[in-house]
């Protein structure tokens, strides 16, 4: 088995790209990571996950040397490329999707909190969600706030597909959470109330969904005066169950955010005109965060 030493970090990456082409899982051996002036162990995770592997526990073979393994993952695994004749499940109850848990994702679940106590979510009375899917933008918002609190909220959530919107009801059988099957450039037609918190993760940049029209008719028909957005823009790719790094791009064999830059650009330009204070926070997901000046 190999053991690295004295290798440059270009040289292991090569030798891991070669090796990697014939095996799924590849084994090496790197000086202890807790030894002082030894690579750490984020440099080993951050190689692992370049490469597109998990990185299996590691073994420790002597208090010098510890066993990496590196498990391919499998870049057929994912909801990204997988075709699901009816357009509206998607992200429905049995597409690879409905596995995911963005809430156990750190800097998912990071950038999210920050956000939702940026805006003060405990003050607002109406909170819309975009792409509600199953229900997670909701639960963390039960788990920050006390039971009183969350439940003198009223929480509407739209999303296109049947089988997630059932899945939520049952998770939040409570009077002020509805859960609507609506195409969400329709909503008008759902004759909502105002809200004053509008949330919208990973669902805006749809082909359905005319990204910069919606934006703005969102902000002048849907938002009270004093209300607040949360926008989530995935930088991300959701592989065999890992959480990856990098926006996905049409026609790029690796991972490109223009497309993704100009999304949140646009918002925060808009946004600034219309009176509000921006930020954007995030990693793997980009957090825009706007709330009304002078509110
Ligand atoms: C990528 S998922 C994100 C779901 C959730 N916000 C999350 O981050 O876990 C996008 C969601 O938006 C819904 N969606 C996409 N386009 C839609 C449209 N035009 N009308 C209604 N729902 C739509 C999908 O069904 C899906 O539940």
């Amino acid at each position: 088995m190999k053991k690295i030493t004295t290798e440059t970090l270009l040289e292991i990456s090569r030798w891991i790209e070669v090796e990697l082409k014939d095996t799924h899982l590849l084994s090496f051996v790197i000086p202890n990571p807790d030894q002082k002036n030894n690579r750490g162990f984020k440099i080993w995770v951050n190689l692992a996950e370049l490469h597109f592997c998990k990185l299996l526990t590691p073994q420790k073979i002597d208090k010098n040397f510890v066993e990496l393994r590196f498990q391919k993952l499998n870049q057929e695994s994912s909801f990204h490329s997988a075709f699901i004749e009816n357009k509206e499940e998607k992200y429905g109850t049995e597409s690879i999707f409905f596995t995911i848990n963005k809430n156990e994702e750190p800097t998912f679940l990071h950038a999210y909190k920050k956000a939702l106590e940026a805006v003060n979510v405990q003050n607002r009375k109406h909170i819309l969600n975009l792409g509600i899917n199953k229900g997670d933008e909701f639960e963390l918002i039960q788990q920050l706030l006390d039971s009183p609190t969350f439940d003198k909220i009223i929480f509407s959530g739209v999303d296109h597909s049947s089988s997630a919107l059932s899945y939520a009801r049952e998770r939040f059988p409570k009077d002020n959470l509805q859960f609507y099957k609506k195409d969400i450039n329709s909503i008008k037609a759902l004759a909502l109330k105002k809200a004053d918190l509008i949330i919208s993760i990973g669902t805006l940049q749809s082909p359905s969904i005319n990204y910069k029209l919606f934006l703005m008719s969102l902000v002048q028909e849907h938002l009270t005066y004093d209300g607040a957005f949360i926008l989530g823009f995935p930088n991300s790719r959701w592989i065999d169950g890992e959480l990856i790094y990098g926006a996905k791009a049409p026609n790029y064999p690796y991972s490109e955010m223009s497309l993704l830059y100009n999304d949140v650009i646009f918002a925060k330009k808009y946004l600034q005109q219309k009176k509000f204070r921006v930020t954007i926070t995030g990693r793997e997901y980009i957090f825009l965060t706007a709330t009304r000046i002078g509110i």
